[in-house]
């Protein structure tokens, strides 16, 4: 078992996986990129991730040389090759290697991959919550483009890591919009609500799942953005990502508790039934 890189037809050892100093994603994060977990040897939710992998590439103009199946045949080479069954999957799509020029070149796209074992999260994350910063969303306006272009998330995350938070909750015209690298959701009464899927997000796989999973239990799911204010009176809030799955939030920095200060039942419920579904052939 072990960790392992491709890029353009070769599997290479990450240590090998050098790039050419003018790749376009090195020099202007000009590419889209998709994370995958995969469970058993599996990619969980993976023609989700393949349709906004395509999506984002075709919205900046990028096109994806292999076609879906070359690329999921690429992707089970890998699983396989490396022996990992439970790995993360990192894919970048960029828009290739050519002299640094802000138009576009014509050269083919370029293709990189990594497995690795899972990040794992300490349990205690989850059976106790978190704490949430809320910053600025000072991102661009095609958030829904899973881009490469991250440093506003980035320097959001950060600021939460300094003050001791596990995640950056962004505010953006007064309404929370997502996470830094997660969606953001608040249970009120019983109904999950999120902010709806606009250019404002990303459009997250893991919340196609929770809202998959809401609706079979009957929780209402209600694309509605909410406000600080709201998520600090909420009964509960939560984060998903396909990393994370789905962890509580506990409370907000300098700001207080949401709810009783602890996990509460509807996340417990999604959480539970989407490990269920990560378990399901
Ligand atoms: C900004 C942002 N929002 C939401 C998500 C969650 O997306 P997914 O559930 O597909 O992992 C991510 C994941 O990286 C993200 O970076």
């Amino acid at each position: 078992m072990t960790s392992l890189g491709y890029i353009n037809g070769r599997f290479v050892s990450l240590e090998e996986l050098v790039l050419p100093i003018e790749e376009r994603g090195h020099q202007f994060g000009d590419g889209v990129y998709e994370f995958f977990r995969v469970y058993e040897g599996n990619p969980f939710m993976l023609e989700e991730h393949l349709d906004r992998l395509y999506r984002s590439a075709d919205l900046i103009r990028i096109d994806i040389a292999p076609d879906r199946d070359e690329l999921r045949a690429i992707m089970d080479e890998l699983i396989s090759r490396s022996g990992l069954a439970n790995g993360d999957i990192y894919l970048q799509v960029t828009r290739g290697m050519a002299p640094r020029n802000h138009a576009f070149p014509s050269v083919p796209s370029s293709l990189t991959m990594t497995i690795k074992p899972w990040r794992e999260l300490a349990p205690a994350v989850r059976e106790q919550g978190v704490q949430v910063l809320l910053h600025p969303d000072e991102r661009w306006l095609n958030c829904h483009i899973k881009s490469l272009n991250l440093l506003p998330n980035l320097l959001a995350k950060q600021a939460a890591v300094e003050e001791g938070c596990f995640e950056a909750v962004l505010v953006r015209d007064g309404f929370v919009t997502e996470g830094s690298s997660s969606n953001a959701y608040l249970v009120k009464d019983g109904a999950i609500r999120t902010h709806p899927a606009t250019n404002h997000i990303l459009g997250g796989i893991a919340r196609i799942a929770v809202r998959r999973i809401a609706e079979e239990q009957g929780i209402p799911f209600l694309e509605e953005a909410f406000g600080p204010e709201e998520l600090l009176a909420a009964d509960e809030a939560f984060l998903t990502s396909s990393g994370i799955e789905l962890v509580p939030i506990a409370g907000v920095h300098g700001r207080g508790a949401i709810g009783s200060g602890r996990p509460g039942p509807v996340a417990r419920a999604i959480h539970a039934r989407y490990a269920e579904l990560t378990r399901q052939r």
